[in-house]
């Protein structure tokens, strides 16, 4: 990220700063203790101060380990709505590098919170609203990508009904990959994106207001309620280089090449262990005789999580929009039968889709198994339903 600043700030940091007379409280929220990133963060009322503890509820996963180890095909559209954009969340799969989750919240969000312990990933399907930060008011939209790094203490306000979110969460750091950027930290000609794409708060508002006020922290692998006696949106100004942003997958400018190109050039955030890729619209791989359909693969250390956004995906049986598919590590996968054959001179996808890829194992929730179609795994045997031979490129292409 870059260099950002709203509202006001003293020309020299830790020196006495005044709203109206009173001197404000200056926070430090910096990464890697002292090392890494920060912003120094301007308050009216002091961050540490809580008016009492509240409730504590733990995070219960409930793991659905299945009898047999096989590729996935989860079907996320028979996810209920329900909750709010925070506990709203219903988690499919996670390893100790990240939580993946679907949300289709009913519910405002009624409380403030902030993610004590991690780093926040959402990608916005369906919905629009705005996220009120610490650092400002942050609009999005659909097909954003909204990344909120830990301490920043947030409320959505959704503009919109039926919205949809695919999670991630991290005890780690969400950054863009430094093989896009040059020794400055600019993001380089040849990167998918520019910084043009990346959009900080908008603009900072001080909230004054004094009364009851809760606030949800994730820590300790749960949900700690405290009450406060201010709006914790108190800030007057902030400056630095920790703050949310959106980047819309729109706004991914696809690499491709006269043969196929490895999902590498996909990437678009990654994390410890993992990376998130955006699959877009895009020319096909142009040689006369390229396969644009990825080879079969054993990537040997990574499981492969993709949810389909959008995109004609008659041709990949099963596969449609909100359908999710993982495949695990200690297995190939590929085309299934007659997919390559097909491939044979597409120039052109309208496919949209996210992935996760982890070079550890996913562990599945007992949604998860209520979504599985249990078939997936079987979709490569000859004798099986053959794939459908209509449709487009879409999910043929992607990186199956
Ligand atoms: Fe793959």
């Amino acid at each position: 990220m870059r260099y950002e600043s709203r509202g006001s700030v003293p020309p020299k940091r830790h020196t006495a700063f005044r709203d109206n007379g009173t001197l404000l409280t200056e926070e430090v929220m910096g990464f890697e203790g002292f090392s890494g990133n920060e912003s120094i963060v301007y308050h009216l009322e002091s961050p540490c101060r809580v008016m009492a503890l509240g409730e504590f509820e733990p995070i219960v996963r409930e793991e659905w380990v299945p009898d047999a180890h096989s590729h996935h095909l989860i079907d996320t559209r028979q996810v209920e709505p329900e909750g709010d954009p925070i506990r709203g969340r219903r988690l499919l799969m996670w390893n100790s590098d990240v939580e993946i989750a679907i949300c289709r919240p009913t519910l405002g969000q009624e409380y403030f919170y902030r993610n004590g312990e991690g780093d926040e990933v959402l990608f916005v399907h369906r919905g629009q609203g705005v996220l009120e930060t610490t650092f400002g008011t942050l609009p999005y939209r659909a097909h954003d990508y909204i990344v909120i790094p830990r301490g920043t203490t947030y409320r959505f306000v959704a503009n919109a009904d039926d919205e949809l979110f695919l999670t991630f969460h991290t005890p780690g750091e969400i950054e863009t990959p430094n093989r896009y950027r040059n020794r400055y930290g600019q993001l380089l000609e040849h990167a998918p994106y520019s910084h043009r794409d990346f959009h900080p708060p908008a603009g900072l508002v001080t909230h004054r207001e004094r009364g009851e006020f809760d606030l949800v922290v994730r820590v300790r692998d749960g949900y700690q309620t405290y009450k406060l006696d201010y709006h914790p949106l108190d800030v007057v100004g902030w400056d630095g280089y920790v703050y949310p942003y959106t980047f819309s997958i729109d706004d991914f400018e696809p690499i491709t090449g006269r043969i196929h190109m490895p999902p590498p050039v996909h990437q678009t955030f990654q994390g410890p262990n993992f990376v998130i890729c955006s699959f877009c619209p895009r020319m096909l791989d142009w040689d006369e005789n390229a396969v644009p359909i990825p080879y079969n693969h054993s990537n040997l250390q990574s499981e492969e999580m993709i949810y389909y956004v959008d995109g004609q995906f008659g041709s990949r049986k099963g596969v449609d929009v909100g359908s999710v598919t993982l495949h695990p590590s200690g297995l190939p996968h590929g085309p299934q039968p007659g997919l390559a054959e097909k491939s044979l001179g597409m120039r052109h996808t309208d496919e949209l889709a996210v992935m996760c890829d982890t070079f550890a194992p996913l562990r599945l929730t007992t949604l998860a198994q209520e979504l599985d179609d249990g078939k997936y795994a079987l979709s490569w045997y000859e004798n099986a339903d053959a794939p459908a031979t209509n449709g487009g490129p879409a999910g043929v292409t992607s990186h199956v």
